[in-house]
């Protein structure tokens, strides 16, 4: 059984595959629609956080594909309260062919996939956001043509976001440098493995401190809310900190030395506190258009997982 709960779980070669089959998926829908090679199929949503584009881009990927997905909100299933993990899991692989999960405890992600007989994929957990990395490394590719040799500088939260970005730049040859306040790095072993599964591809994994000179020389320029999903007891105390500097502003950008580097956020932003308007809405800003690609990119992922494209 595949799921699709880690780019770290993903060799070079299999996450290449996928960035291809969403080109072809993507290309195929420009040119007026996709085969409906998920007829008959179906996809629950599982959900114990809000979502924009999660459910949405996932709902529509599995419509434009044939099939059907099905929305279960935070307040009806209980995840492990409720109900445990392990039943739900095994009711929900009777009524369909894959499950999509959103949840706080990404043991919840694993214990979902330890007793589902249909394919799980992560949508989010506290620690790492797949499918969103999978979007973004579909994006990258598609506005500067490669990956290998690129570099990402991550500037805010060592967060699930950024945990999936720098093991999507492992794999893929991308450099993935994170800049964060003390104390709130990305997890030690979180940086290890991305360093290990970078040896193949040469790509540098590292995490820095001081944001006008990490960005020096960046082609991205990537952030995140500064309080995720669950953390909101801490929004004063996180508001305070990341506002010393790691807000991404024109200033921070004309320190890149790169008048054409790129601005992406995986959203919902948080204006005037991580990005600002004036480069959210610049020319630089590939935030629309990386938003739209999390449907293309995931129906990759549905295709493989649940149509064995
Ligand atoms: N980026 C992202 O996952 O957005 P949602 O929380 O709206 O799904
Ligand atoms: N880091 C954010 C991402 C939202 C898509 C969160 O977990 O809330």
């Amino acid at each position: 059984m595949q799921h699709f709960i880690s780019l770290a779980d993903l060799t070079p070669t299999q996450l290449q595959s996928y960035l291809d089959l969403a080109d072809e998926l993507k290309a195929e829908w420009k040119q007026g629609g996709n085969k409906p090679i998920l007829a008959g199929k179906s996809l629950a949503m599982l959900f114990q956080k809000p979502s924009l584009r999660t459910r949405v881009s996932f709902e529509m990927g599995m419509q434009h594909l044939g099939g059907h997905a099905v929305y279960i909100a935070p307040t009806e299933v209980g995840l492990g309260k409720r109900e445990s993990v392990a039943d739900i899991a095994r009711v929900l692989s009777g009524y369909v062919d894959g499950i999509m999960a959103r949840v706080f405890s990404h043991e919840h992600i694993v214990g979902l996939a330890q007793y589902a007989s249909v394919p799980v994929i992560n949508g989010l957990s506290d620690y790492n956001h797949p499918a969103q990395a999978l979007s973004d490394l579909f994006t990258i590719r598609e506005a500067l043509g490669r990956l290998q040799g690129v570099r990402l500088v991550f500037v805010g939260d060592g967060n699930n976001v950024a945990t999936s970005l720098m093991f999507g730049g492992a794999l893929t040859g991308m450099d993935v440098t994170v800049v964060t306040p003390a104390g709130y790095e990305p997890q030690p072993a979180v940086v290890q493995q991305a360093r290990e599964l970078a040896a193949q591809s040469g790509a540098v994994i590292q995490v820095a401190h001081d944001p006008q000179t990490a960005v020096a020389g960046a082609d991205v320029i990537y952030t995140d809310v500064w309080t995720s999903m669950g953390q909101e007891e801490e929004k004063q105390k996180r508001l305070a900190t990341f506002a010393a500097g790691y807000q991404i502003n024109e200033a921070l950008l004309t320190a890149s030395g790169h008048a054409d580097v790129k601005v992406m956020h995986c959203l919902p932003a948080h204006r005037g506190e991580e990005i600002t308007d004036a480069v959210a809405d610049s020319p630089n800003s590939l935030l629309w258009i990386q938003a739209e690609n999390r449907m293309h990119a995931q129906k990759a992922i549905l295709a493989r997982l649940i149509g064995q494209a």
